[in-house]
């Protein structure tokens, strides 16, 4: 795609990109200054959020808000309390109502516009116990596709990031997906809600694929698991309930790294419907599918 002069309205993704990456090390830092201290809150049971995912989520709307007025922002953790910036943000709507719902999806998403969509802190739990899978997950979103895609482990100081069309990187380097495909051969992670009630097909599924593949793990983190994917470290991931902000910066980097990717019915991938399933081969997401579909 080149330097990416976009038809929409000239925006470049090049300059979207840097700002991505400058609010997403920005977060970082703040994230981790606070990992001794921040204060931790239930939005619900087992649904945590800690005074450090406000702070980090008010630093990135700041930076986009200065450098992007015009363009939408739905962030996980809802509208920052005050206008920090001065400047000219209150074209910036700031609403995350609906996913707050259990089993709501990302409807919020707006149509038609730009879009910054923001997971501050993915990982709450990992973050809160200080076990090192958490990260910050910028992407840039319009109509439903990823355009620009930052995501940033702050305690490994690792940068994933794509830009449609022009591979994945990390810390700079070009990362493409394992090849893998065969499922026994196959390191696969699941992503769980926070609240999963015994015996859902969520359980079912996780034992299905435990049994078929060579090992599965639970990690803890949507958007880290999608990178991971992208890189080789894992071969394979899927996800029955996830939300816009967790995955819409993985799966373009996973996309980008040469992963094939869907919903879990095998049909086009579609970010506010929440379920996804990689792999780092066709044959090896056609496997894992139909291990997923053997318990429904
Ligand atoms: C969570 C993580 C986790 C996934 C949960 C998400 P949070 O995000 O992505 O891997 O299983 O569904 O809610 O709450 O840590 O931002
Ligand atoms: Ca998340
Ligand atoms: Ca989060």
């Amino acid at each position: 795609m080149g330097d990416s002069k976009l038809p929409f309205d000239g925006l470049s993704l090049a300059e979207c990109l840097e700002v991505a990456v400058t609010a997403s090390r920005a977060a970082g830092k703040k994230i981790v200054d606070m990992l001794y201290s921040a204060q931790v809150h239930e939005k619900s049971s087992k649904d945590l959020v800690t005074d450090a995912d406000i702070a980090a989520q008010a630093i990135i709307f700041d930076i986009i808000a200065n450098r992007f007025p015009s363009h939408q922002f739905v962030g996980e953790e809802g509208p920052p309390t005050v206008a920090r910036t001065g400047g000219p943000i209150g074209a910036l709507t700031v609403d995350s109502s609906a996913e707050k719902i259990p089993g709501a999806v990302s409807s919020v998403i707006p149509p038609d516009c730009w879009c910054w969509v923001v997971d501050p802190i993915d990982g709450t739990a990992n973050y809160v116990h200080r076990f090192p899978n958490f990260a910050v997950s910028i992407a840039l979103v319009r109509d439903g596709i990823s355009y620009v895609g930052v995501v940033y482990d702050p305690m490994a100081d690792e940068l994933f990031s794509a830009v449609l069309g022009q591979g994945a990187h990390l810390n700079g380097q070009s990362i493409h997906c394992s090849g893998c495909e065969g499922i026994d051969k196959a390191l696969i992670a699941a992503s769980f809600p926070p609240n999963v009630q015994r015996g859902s097909v969520e359980i079912e599924q996780f034992i299905e694929v435990l049994l078929e593949a060579q090992s599965v793990r639970r990690l803890g983190s949507a958007a880290l698991n999608l990178c991971y994917v992208a890189c080789g470290r894992l071969d394979g991931y899927w996800a029955g309930r996830v939300r816009s902000w967790d995955v819409a910066a993985g799966v373009l980097i996973a996309e980008e790294a040469g992963c094939r990717l869907t919903r879990m019915d095998g049909s086009k991938f579609v970010l506010n419907l929440g379920d996804l399933t990689v792999a780092s081969s066709a044959k090896l997401h056609t496997e894992l599918l139909e291990c997923l579909h053997r318990v429904l």
